[in-house]
Parts: structure tokens; C-alpha cells; sequence
């Protein structure tokens, strides 16, 4: 692993492995003494949030694993695979900052090689939220997240809230594959103003980023009128979409749904937990948020 180790100091080192043989060869060095392994996957353009990943991974965990994978099984043919933000240099270093101890980065055919004889298939979880309006995203998730979970065999896992419906599929995956892994969820972190940061903030041009927050914004209105006795959330949902297509923004969802099932609820019972999630587009960003709601 002589030129993929990057050395700082004698105690602050970070391998880079791309290929598996070399990932496992390391881990096997790393994880003696019954060492836990924790794995933050990415898709690289890393910022405060991720960093926030690697923060509860070191606390869950002895090594710390960062995967920077833009996975191509995940993006729609008119999504923005080929512009996604890569920025790996810029990404490794802030690793190495939070000390992390290994990134792992395949190549494409690392990761899928030409033979495809499996398919994913996943009954329900993905109607509705954003498997409903990207079909095969998250059959694109489950697929590159179990490789990952084979490669780096970790014994924790962690990821944000803001992809909400991403963890409860991968929480179900963990489940019924038996996986193994601990599954941690990640509090979305913010910008002062709100908004969730994201690798695709970056797309947003200044008049969007200041609007951008407006999602954030109805998401809360919808919470304090549930908290205030509002359980049929119907005409309140209505009222924010208009608010926020005034604002500029193209709605792709905006609704109540149930965190076990995923599906949008029409009226809420108490001791159930509830999300209060959006999609929407300005310009040409995508932008998400979400807010769980346990009543
Ligand atoms: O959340 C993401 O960045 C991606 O969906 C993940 C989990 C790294 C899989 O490609």
C-alpha cells in the first residue's frame, strides 16, 4: 500500500485503498484485537454533514471507514450522474483532518463488473417519498450499499436523516439479509439559515440559496400546527405548497408519512411517528428535507 498511504504522523495516518484486495488486506491489519469498524459511505463532495458522520463513527467504532463512491446504478438516465461533484483531493484531506483511518474509492469496475445476472426489487418502501418520482434509485442504493457492506464488513453503518427513507430501505435490507450492521442515524445538519446541507447545494445559484431554505421553512410550519392540535394535515399541506410554488419552487412531494411504512398518512394517531418530508426543485436543484415528528 506503499503510494495509496498518505502518512501525516506516526499517529495520524490515512490509507486510500481503491481496489477490494488491497481494502480487505489493510482492514485485516487494522482490525486486530477485536477492533470495531465503523463505515461512513459517501458520495464524495464532502461537507459539514458528512463530517458530522464521521464524528458518531468515531464514537461507534475503534477505525473509521469512509467510502466516496458515486454510484452510478442510483442516478436516472436524465439525472446528473455525469455532473455530480467530484472532488477527491479536497475530499481525502478532509478525512485525514477528521481522522479518519481508511477512504475507500473503487473505479466503476471495481464496484459492478460486466456480468449483471441479479436485480434488486423492492415491494413497497419505495412507492411513495422520493422512490416514488426516481424509479430505480433506491434499488440502485440497496445494490451498491450491500457491496459495500461485503467489502468493508463493517459492524456499524452510518447515515444521515436527511436521506431519510434511504435508512429505513437499508434498515430493512440489514434485516432481511442479515447483515450484521448497526444501522446509526445521523441528526441533518444546517446551514444558519436553515437550509440542509448537501453535496448539491453547490448547484444553487445565489437568488436559489436564498430561497432554498423556504423548504425548511413550511416543513416547520407543518410541525408546529401538528404539534398544536392539527391531525388531518391535508388543507395545511395544500396552503404550503401554494406558498412555496410562489416562491419559485417546482414541488415534487410535500406530505405526512409514516416512518414504519413510508406511505403518506391522511390523519394522525397519537404514539405514532411521523415524517414530514419534501422534495422540490429550484431551477434545477433537487432540494429534500425532513422533520420526524413523534406525537
Ligand atoms: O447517501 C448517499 O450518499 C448514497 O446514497 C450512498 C449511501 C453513499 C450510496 O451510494
Amino acid at each position: 500500500m506503499s503510494d495509496s498511504t498518505i502518512s501525516v504522523s506516526a499517529s495520524d495516518e490515512l490509507t486510500v485503498c481503491r481496489e477490494v484486495h488491497e481494502l480487505k488486506s489493510c482492514l485485516n491489519e487494522l482490525r486486530t484485537n477485536r477492533k470495531t469498524a465503523a463505515l461512513v459511505p459517501t458520495m464524495g463532495a464532502l461537507h459539514e454533514g458528512h463530517l458530522s458522520l464521521i464524528e458518531i463513527a468515531k464514537e461507534q467504532a475503534d477505525i473509521v471507514i469512509v467510502s466516496i463512491f458515486v454510484n452510478p446504478t442510483q442516478f436516472g438516465p436524465n439525472e446528473d450522474y455525469e455532473t455530480y461533484p467530484r472532488q477527491f483531493d479536497k475530499d481525502v484531506e478532509k478525512c485525514r483532518d477528521a481522522g479518519v483511518d481508511v477512504v475507500f474509492s473503487p473505479d466503476r469496475e471495481e464496484v459492478y463488473s460486466d456480468e449483471n445476472f441479479f436485480q434488486i426489487k423492492i415491494s413497497t418502501l419505495n412507492e411513495h417519498m422520493c422512490g416514488g418520482s426516481r424509479p430505480g434509485f433506491f434499488e440502485g442504493i440497496v445494490q451498491v450499499v450491500n457491496k459495500l457492506f461485503n467489502m468493508v464488513e463493517p459492524d456499524v453503518a452510518v447515515f444521515g436523516q436527511k436521506d431519510i427513507q434511504q435508512v429505513q430501505i437499508l434498515r430493512q435490507m440489514v434485516r432481511e439479509f442479515n447483515h450484521g450492521v448497526k444501522i446509526v442515524t445521523a441528526p441533518i445538519r444546517r446551514a444558519n439559515d436553515g437550509l440542509a446541507l448537501s453535496s448539491r447545494n453547490t448547484y444553487l445559484s445565489d437568488d436559489e440559496r436564498v430561497t432554498a431554505p423556504g423548504l425548511f421553512r413550511s416543513l416547520q410550519y407543518i410541525e408546529t400546527q401538528i404539534r398544536s392540535g392539527v391531525h388531518t394535515p391535508k388543507l395545511l399541506i395544500r396552503h404550503q405548497e401554494s406558498e412555496l410554488e410562489a416562491k419559485g419552487f417546482e414541488i415534487d412531494y410535500l406530505n405526512v408519512f409514516a416512518l414504519k411504512t413510508l406511505s403518506p398518512v391522511e390523519s394522525l394517531e397519537k404514539g405514532q411517528t411521523y415524517i414530514i418530508a419534501g422534495a422540490a426543485y429550484l431551477g434545477k436543484t433537487r432540494l429534500i428535507d425532513n422533520i420526524l415528528i413523534e406525537l
